[in-house]
């Protein structure tokens, strides 16, 4: 079927979406990191951006929160601008993990592999495969621009959240030491641990992440600037592993009643992407028992719904003025 979906109509799903989500209560902050547990929880924001560059703001979309496992998607697109998709595939994998994103059982269970850059393993090792090998000022450089590229505009190191990240990691040290057992690190163990964990805590707004989206959704183009980021056939690649593995072990569920393609991270962020149509992004603190943010995804969900938009819907979308 053919849609025609005016721009009013998608400036007051967004409106109506935003009004609906912000009432939303429960969820908790991430605790296991401490200062992501002291931010204020009713900070909530929700962007759009579309592929002729119009951007649609509501809320607290200019605050720079952490950004969290959001971080994995630009780094896996790094990782395949340099190594090419096929080689991300071979070093790291494609696959679902349906396990939580700091699993020791999944990289065990996978017998060796990390799955994909989209879970705490396969994003360590990413980080390893990022060039120029041995020198973590240049390799942190390039997943900065990256980054910078993809959303129009810089992220900024949340000094306070990269120090409580160092010191409380542990988990992701087992994670990196038993990459190394496996083969499946590319660079130094520690250099490619933290600059994983300095990539975690960028501070990022939803704005910049809806324009990541979008540029995700318009083949690698950044609607805003207009800069060609990355090769086009990387953008079905990203996508299918943020439709597989986004939401971690409650992909599946996120899929069926969204119908967006979506990354979480545990500082609030929730990046979609709508290929051929926009990318959206929500940001709020509190999160659900897999490290989802709460009223992200209710926000997100109630856009598609009253817009009447999936993924898998088979519909041909036009977007038109009014
Ligand atoms: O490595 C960690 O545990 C955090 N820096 C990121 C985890 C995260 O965002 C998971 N996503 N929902």
């Amino acid at each position: 079927m053919e849609k025609v979906i005016k721009l009013s109509q998608i400036k007051n799903a967004a409106q109506e979406a935003y009004n609906e989500a912000k009432g939303i209560t429960g969820g908790k902050n991430a605790n296991y990191i401490p200062y992501l547990a002291n931010i204020d929880s009713n900070l909530f924001g929700l962007s759009v951006t579309l592929l002729d560059g119009t951007c649609i703001n509501f809320g607290d979309t200019e605050y720079k929160f952490g950004i969290e496992s959001v971080s994995k998607v630009p780094t896996a697109i790094l990782a395949m601008i340099q190594h090419t998709p096929e080689g991300v595939l071979e070093k790291i994998g494609a696959d679902a993990t349906g396990l939580p994103f700091n699993s020791i059982f999944a990289l065990l269970l996978e017998n060796d592999h990390p799955s994909t850059p989209l879970v705490n393993a396969g994003a360590i090792s990413a980080c390893s495969m990022v060039a120029p090998q041995g020198d973590s000022e240049d390799k942190w450089n390039a997943i900065v621009k990256n980054i910078t590229e993809l959303c129009g505009s810089a992220p900024q190191l949340i000094d306070e959240l990269y120090m409580s990240e160092t010191a409380t990691n542990f988990n992701n040290h087992a994670i990196a030491w038993l990459l190394k057992n496996y083969n499946r690190i590319y660079d130094d163990v520690d250099m490619s641990l933290d600059l994983y964990t300095r990539q975690c805590s960028l501070g990022i707004t939803s704005s910049q992440l809806a324009i990541m989206g979008a540029t995700i959704a318009n083949k690698g183009l950044n609607p805003v600037t207009k800069l060609q980021v990355f090769d086009e056939a990387i953008a079905p690649k990203i996508t299918s592993m943020i439709a597989s593995v986004g939401f971690y072990q409650h992909t599946g569920d996120w899929l069926y009643t969204s119908g967006i393609p979506a990354k979480t991270g545990v500082g609030g962020g929730v990046m979609g992407v709508m290929p051929g149509l926009f990318g959206i992004a929500a940001f709020a603190p509190p999160l659900d028992d897999a490290g989802n943010s709460v009223k992200a995804q209710a926000a997100i969900k109630a856009f598609m719904n009253k817009l009447e938009l999936g993924i898998f819907k088979g519909d041909t979308v036009k977007i038109i003025n009014d």
